[in-house]
């Protein structure tokens, strides 16, 4: 690859920033200084330094960021702030985007990188990644309705959903519509578009709140707050490509 493009995504600087590094002989290549960023340097097996610090090539990058309410799950957008905007100045990358889609009124969990082929698998259907969501619903889950989402609904457009396992944590009387609101954690098994929400309309009931809590074996982390991301560890990573 060429030197200014390794130096880049090393994180030393903007491809143009980089260049004038470079005319300043602060960059060595084996030992060389070198000043030429067209220069191709092989990324796997050459040293490059920069003022004296050898520099280690890092092609992905993994995030977990607990998304707030009111912005979208996209990588440009015309009105609204996207997930990728809420990345620091030095962490922000143009190749960055968002593994699937959370709504814009949705929070939770939500991996962004730049490793296409692993936002490509998470959210391929065949795979039936494992979604798990924590919810306040309007009205009162019964057990009729667990089994409803067990066995498979069909939405109101006449689409069948696979079925979901649905855990009612709390019921209680509220000023709500209905006069009641149930907690739930609810587990998915692909990712339609609006799923979670159009699951709940299929039984008469409304979603009034929805988080992401787990996707796969990664689990929406405590200590992050609402906005807040994190570099994902190797560990979740491996787990994530298994
Ligand atoms: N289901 C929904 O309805 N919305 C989301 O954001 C995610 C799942």
């Amino acid at each position: 690859m060429r030197l200014d493009k390794f130096l880049a995504e090393a994180g030393i600087g903007t491809r143009s920033s980089v260049k004038i590094l470079l005319k300043k002989g602060l960059v060595t290549v084996a030992g060389q200084v070198q000043k030429d960023g067209r220069f191709q340097v092989d990324k796997n097996s050459v040293e490059v330094c920069f003022d004296g610090k050898p520099l280690i090539y890092q092609e992905f990058y993994y995030y977990l960021l607990n998304k707030p309410q009111g912005v979208v799950s996209a990588t440009k957008d015309n009105i609204f702030k996207t997930v990728v905007q809420l990345l620091d100045k030095k962490d922000f990358r143009e190749d960055i985007f968002p593994v699937g889609r959370l709504d814009k009124n949705t929070e939770g969990l939500l991996i962004l990188t730049n490793d296409g082929a692993l936002g490509h698998d998470l959210t391929q259907p065949k795979k039936h990644v494992e979604k798990e969501y924590f919810a306040r619903i309007d009205g009162k889950v019964t057990n009729e309705i667990i089994d409803k989402f067990a066995t498979g609904l069909t939405l109101k457009n006449g689409e069948k959903v696979k079925p979901g396992e649905l855990y009612s944590e709390k019921v209680y009387e509220s000023d709500t519509q209905s006069g009641w609101m149930s907690e739930i954690r609810i587990v998915i098994h692909e990712g339609k578009f609006h799923q979670v929400k159009r699951m709940f309309e299929a039984v008469e009931m409304y979603v009034l709140y929805l988080k992401r809590i787990r996707m796969g074996n990664l689990k929406l982390d405590k200590n992050l707050k609402l906005g807040d991301y994190r570099i994902l560890t190797i560990e979740e990573i491996e787990s994530l490509k298994k």
